[in-house]
C-alpha cells in the first residue's frame, strides 16, 4: 500500500512507488509471493493459461478480490464454471465479442498493425469477482412470440415453437439475443451468454461440458440414431430437426428468476 510522499510533492501517489526486486524466480506458488498476496487488497494480472486452474485456486486460498485475463473456453473448466454458477467469479466489465489486442514481438503472427507496432487478437476475456454495475443489467429480451415474427436469426424467425432437447427438459437457444423473456422453464444458451448475465434475472443450473451433462441427468442417447449423426456423445444434448438428431455447441443452462 502507499503510505508514504516519497517525493515529496504533496501528494501520494504513483510517483511515490517503492520497489525491489524479488528474491526468488516470482512464481506465484512460492511462499515469497503468496506473502503478496496475502498483502495485496486486489490482484489484477493476465495469469499463464496453463496454470490457469491451479492459479484461480491460489487466488481463493486467500479469499482476494481479483481483476483477471482469462481465455474464453476457461468458463467451462470443472474448476471455474461452479464458481460463477454461483456468483462468486463473473465477467469483467469489457464483452467479450471481439476478443482483446495485444502488442506482439512476432512479426508473422500479427492481425494489425496500430502505429508501427504490431498488435495480435487473442481470444481472452475478464474475469474478476468485484462488482460493477454493468452485470445487473438486466438482459432486455422479446417475447417468444416477438422473436418468432422479429428475430434476426433465420433459425429462429418464423417458428412457432423453440426447439425442445431430447434427453434433457429444457429448450434450445443458439442465440442469447433469441432467449425468451416468457419462458420459465430450463434453458440451453451460448457460453457468450455468460457476459451478458444478471444474476437477478436468471440463475444457472449448469452446464453440459465435459462429464457435467451426465451430472445433471442427460439421457443417453438411443443407439439407433448414431447412425444419422456419428457426432452424438451422452451427456451432450440433442434434439430432433426433421428426424436428424441435431448436436448443439456446448450450452449452459439457465432458467429465469422467479
Ligand atoms: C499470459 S502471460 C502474461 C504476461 C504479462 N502479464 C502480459 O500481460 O503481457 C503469463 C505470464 O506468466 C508467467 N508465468 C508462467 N508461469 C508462472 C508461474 N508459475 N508463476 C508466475 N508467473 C508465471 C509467464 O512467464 C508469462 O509472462
Amino acid at each position: 500500500m502507499l503510505t508514504d510522499d516519497v517525493t515529496g510533492d504533496g501528494r501520494i501517489n504513483i510517483d511515490d512507488l517503492q520497489w525491489q526486486y524479488l528474491k526468488g524466480d516470482g512464481d506465484f506458488r512460492s511462499d515469497e509471493i503468496k506473502a503478496l498476496r496475502d498483502e495485496a487488497d486486489i490482484i489484477v494480472t493476465n495469469p499463464p493459461f496453463s496454470l490457469f486452474r491451479e492459479f484461480v485456486a491460489w487466488l481463493y486460498e486467500d479469499s482476494k478480490k481479483f481483476i483477471i485475463i482469462g481465455n474464453k473456453n476457461c468458463v467451462t473448466y470443472k474448476e471455474v464454471f461452479p464458481l460463477i454458477k454461483n456468483n462468486k467469479l463473473w465477467s469483467g466489465r469489457t464483452e467479450w465479442a471481439g476478443g482483446m489486442w495485444f502488442e506482439t514481438k512476432s512479426t508473422e503472427d500479427v492481425d494489425k498493425v496500430v502505429n508501427g507496432i504490431n498488435m495480435k487478437n487473442v481470444s481472452s476475456i475478464w474475469l474478476t469477482n468485484i462488482e460493477h454495475g454493468r452485470r445487473h443489467q438486466p438482459l432486455r429480451l422479446m417475447t417468444s412470440a416477438e422473436n418468432f415474427k422479429h428475430s434476426k436469426h433465420k433459425e429462429i424467425r418464423g417458428k412457432s415453437a423453440y426447439e425442445h432437447y431430447d434427453n434433457y427438459d429444457a429448450i434450445e437457444i443458439p442465440h442469447t439475443d433469441a432467449i425468451p423473456s416468457d419462458y420459465d422453464g430450463i434453458m440451453g444458451v451460448p457460453i457468450s451468454f455468460l457476459d451478458k448475465y444478471c444474476p437477478e434475472q436468471f440463475e444457472i443450473i449448469g452446464q453440459t461440458q465435459g462429464d457435467s451433462g451426465k451430472e445433471l441427468g442427460l439421457k443417453p442417447f438411443p443407439r439407433e440414431l448414431k447412425k444419422l449423426n456419428p457426432s452424438l456423445r451422452d451427456g451432450q444434448l440433442y434434439y430432433m430437426e426433421n428426424g436428424i438428431p441435431q448436436k448443439p455447441y456446448a450450452r449452459i443452462l439457465i432458467r429465469k428468476k422467479k
